[in-house]
C-alpha cells in the first residue's frame, strides 16, 4: 500500500528533479523564471501531508444523452474516490457537464431550444443517471455557472498578463464534433452517408472543416521541454504506461502554438475573451479550468489542487496531458498528480457514439442488471489498456457466475439455518484448524488462507494503478477458493451431536465468514449496495468496514475476533438475484427450460 507519507516524499523528489531540469531547459528567460517559481510554489505546498485527495471525471458534453461509455468514466472515478475514503483520505470527487462550444450551440439550434434550456435538460439527465448509479460526487459542475465563468476569466487574464497569449490567426482544419484543431497529417479522405467526399479526423473519424480566423494563440510551443521534464521526472504521472509512452512521443513531435479563441460571430455560446467582445474563449480551455473552479480557484484552491487526479478516456488524452499541463505551467500552478487513462467500450468492434447509432443506454441497462450489476460489469470487463466490446450476453453470464452463484452462493451456504441454526458468527476452534498444518485442515486450506491474507494488499495495488479489473479478478479467484474449501469439507455431512464435528463445522463457517468479510470490505468501492448487504448480514457495523479494519482471521494467531459470537444481521434476502436473459431465452426456449430444472 502506498502510504500518504510515501506519496509526499515521492512528489517532493519529483519536484526536486523537475526544479533541477527546469534550469537546464532551453526555454526563454521569461518562461524559465515562471517555471521555477511554479515549481518552488508546488514544492512547498505538495510536501504537506494532509491526507487530502481530489479526483475528477471529464465533464460531459451535453449535445446528447449519456451512454455507457460516459458512465464508465464516472464509475472508475467513483470507485477510486470510495477506495480513498476507505483508506481514510479526505477525498473530494468532481463531475459535471461541458456546456459551451460550437457543438452544443449547433445541437441546441437543431433542437429549436435556447442553449441554456437545452444544456439544463441534458445536464439533468447526466445527473439523474449518476445519482441512480450511486456516483457519489461531492461537486457537480456546469460550465455555465457563474463561479466557473469567473475562474476562466481569471485564468485567461493570468496567461495574458504573463505574455503567454497573443493575437494571431489560425488557418487549418477544425473538427466541431471533437472541438479540436488538426494538422494536415491528422486528416484523411472519406465519403459521407450521401456519397459526398469529405475530410475527416484520422483519429476520431469525425468530419473536419477548413477554417481561417483571426484569434488568440497560446504559446504552447514554449512549453515542450518543460512538459518533457515533468514526464521524465514523474514516470507514473500518466497511467497505464502505454499512454505515458504515447504522450512522450507527441512531445517529441512538432508542438505548434494553440488557438485559444473563436470569432464571436461564429461562436456565441461561450465565455467572451476578457477585454475583447469579438472573441469567445476556446471551449477546451474553458472546460479544463472546471477542475480548478471546483477546487475554489481563484480563491482558496491549494488544498485540493495539489492532490488532483484526473480520469480521462484515451480520446481526450492530448488535451489533458499536453495542453492542460502547459496552461497550468503558464499560469504558475502545480500540475495534476496523475492522469488515469481508460480505453473505450465498443459495440460490434466500433466505438460507441451517437453518430454511429450504436449507443447502449446505461439507465435502461442498470434497471435490467441492477446498479451494482452494471458497475461490476463495467469495472470487471473494462480493461484500461485496450478497448472492450459490449454485449448483453457477456453481462448476464458474468453477473450470474460471479455475483449470484459464486459470492451469493457462498454467503447463502454459510448463513443458511441448516448449517448455522443459531444465526451467529460461529466460533473458531484452533485445535480443528491450527496455525501450522494439522487438525482437520488440509494443505489447500492453508493456501487459501494465504491468498485471502494477501488479498487486501493485492487489491489495493490494483486499485491504486486503476487496474480495477485485476483487483476483481483476484477477489473472484479467492471467492472460488473459499467455495472450494466449503465443498471440500462438506460441513452438511458432519455429525452435529459429535462435539469435535460440531467444533469443526463452526470453524469452517467462521473461516468462510471471515473470508466473506474481507471480500465485502474490498468490494465496497465497486458494488456499494451489495457490499453493504453482505457486511450487514455478517453483523459488521459501518465503523468496522475500513481498510484498516480487515485483520483477517485473528483467531488463528491466538488473537480475539470482535465478530465471533455476534448475532448475524436480520436481512436474509438473496445477495444478487440471478438474471434472466430474456432475449436469449426467447431464441432458445428449450435450453432455458432445461437450465431451469
Ligand atoms: N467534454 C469533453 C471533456 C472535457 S474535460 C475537461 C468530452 N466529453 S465527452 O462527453 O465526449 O466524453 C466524456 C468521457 O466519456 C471521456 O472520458 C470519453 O473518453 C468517455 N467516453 C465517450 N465515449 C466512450 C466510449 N465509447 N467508451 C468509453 N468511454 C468513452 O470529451
Amino acid at each position: 500500500m502506498r502510504t500518504p507519507s510515501l506519496l509526499v516524499t515521492r512528489s517532493c523528489k519529483a519536484i526536486h528533479r523537475l526544479q533541477q531540469s527546469a534550469f537546464a531547459s532551453p526555454v526563454s528567460a521569461v518562461y524559465r523564471h515562471q517555471t521555477i517559481s511554479v515549481l518552488r510554489n508546488s514544492s512547498t505546498i505538495s510536501c504537506k501531508d494532509d491526507r487530502s485527495y481530489y479526483i475528477t471525471t471529464p465533464i460531459f458534453y451535453v449535445n446528447a444523452s449519456p451512454h455507457l461509455g460516459h458512465l464508465y468514466s464516472a464509475v472508475i472515478a467513483d470507485c477510486l474516490h470510495r477506495y480513498k475514503l476507505l483508506q481514510g483520505f479526505n477525498s473530494k470527487f468532481a463531475t459535471g457537464t461541458d456546456e459551451h462550444g460550437l457543438k452544443i450551440q449547433q445541437a441546441a439550434e437543431a433542437a429549436g431550444k435556447d442553449p441554456l434550456t437545452f444544456c439544463t435538460d441534458v445536464s439533468e439527465r447526466f445527473k439523474h443517471l449518476f445519482n441512480r448509479c450511486n456516483i457519489s460526487y461531492t461537486d457537480y459542475i456546469r460550465t455555465t455557472e457563474q463561479r466557473h465563468h469567473q475562474a476562466v476569466k481569471h485564468f485567461w487574464s493570468v496567461l495574458w498578463n504573463k505574455g503567454l497569449i497573443y493575437k494571431g490567426s489560425y488557418e487549418g482544419w477544425y473538427s466541431t464534433q471533437d472541438e479540436s484543431f488538426l494538422t494536415a497529417l491528422q486528416v484523411g479522405d472519406a465519403v459521407d452517408s450521401s456519397g459526398n467526399e469529405i475530410k475527416v479526423s484520422l483519429e476520431s473519424g469525425h468530419k473536419v472543416e477548413w477554417m481561417k480566423e483571426e484569434n488568440y494563440m497560446f504559446r504552447l510551443s514554449a512549453f515542450r521541454s518543460q512538459l518533457l521534464d515533468w514526464l521524465k521526472g514523474n514516470p507514473r504521472a500518466i497511467q497505464p504506461e502505454i499512454f505515458y509512452q504515447v504522450v512522450l512521443k507527441w512531445l517529441q513531435e512538432d508542438l505548434p502554438d494553440l488557438s485559444v479563441s473563436r470569432q464571436r460571430s461564429r461562436l456565441q455560446w461561450g465565455i467572451p475573451v476578457p477585454g475583447d467582445a469579438e472573441q469567445t474563449i476556446y471551449v477546451w480551455l474553458d472546460a479544463l479550468v472546471n477542475y480548478l473552479t471546483v477546487a475554489g480557484y481563484p480563491d482558496i484552491h491549494n488544498q485540493s489542487w495539489n492532490v488532483a487526479h484526473h480520469i480521462v478516456g484515451k480520446d481526450i488524452l492530448k488535451f489533458h496531458a499536453v495542453y492542460w499541463p502547459a496552461f497550468l505551467l503558464g499560469a504558475g500552478l502545480p500540475l495534476p498528480q496523475t492522469i488515469y487513462v481508460h480505453s473505450h467500450w465498443t459495440v460490434g468492434g466500433k466505438k460507441m457514439s451517437k453518430s454511429l447509432g450504436n449507443v447502449v443506454d446505461p439507465l435502461e441497462r442498470s434497471k435490467q442488471f441492477t446498479t451494482d450489476g452494471m458497475r461490476y460489469f463495467l469495472l470487471r470487463q473494462g480493461v484500461p489498456d485496450s478497448d472492450s466490446d459490449y454485449t448483453d450476453d457477456k453481462a448476464f453470464k458474468l453477473l450470474n457466475a460471479e455475483l449470484a452463484d459464486s459470492l451469493g452462493g457462498l454467503l447463502n451456504r454459510c448463513t443458511a439455518p441448516a448449517l448455522n441454526p443459531a444465526q451467529v458468527y460461529t466460533a473458531f476452534c484452533p485445535q480443528s484448524f491450527p496455525s501450522e498444518q494439522g487438525g482437520r485442515a488440509v494443505g489447500e486450506d492453508y493456501h487459501m488462507l494465504e491468498a485471502v491474507k494477501n488479498l487486501p494488499a493485492v487489491v489495493e495495488q490494483h486499485y491504486e494503478s486503476m487496474h480495477v479489473y485485476k483487483a476483481l479478478e483476484a477477489i473472484s479467484a479467492c471467492v472460488r477458493q473459499t467455495n472450494g474449501f466449503v465443498q471440500r469439507h462438506a460441513p452438511w455431512k458432519l455429525e452435529r451431536s459429535d462435539i469435535t464435528d460440531q467444533r469443526w463445522l463452526d470453524t469452517i463457517i467462521h473461516v468462510s465468514l471471515e473470508c466473506l468479510r474481507i471480500y465485502g470490505t474490498l468490494l465496497q468501492p465497486v458494488v456499494p449496495e451489495i457490499s453493504d448487504k453482505l457486511l450487514s448480514r455478517l453483523g459488521v457495523q459501518p465503523g468496522e468496514r475500513g481498510l484498516a479494519d480487515v485483520n483477517f482471521l485473528p483467531k488463528i494467531r491466538g488473537m480475539d475476533c470482535p465478530f465471533e459470537g455476534r448475532v448475524l444481521g436480520s436481512d436474509t434476502g438473496v445477495l444478487f438475484t440471478r438474471l434472466e436473459n430474456l432475449d436469449r431465452d426467447k431464441q432458445n426456449p428449450k435450453k432455458t427450460k432445461k437450465a431451469k430444472k
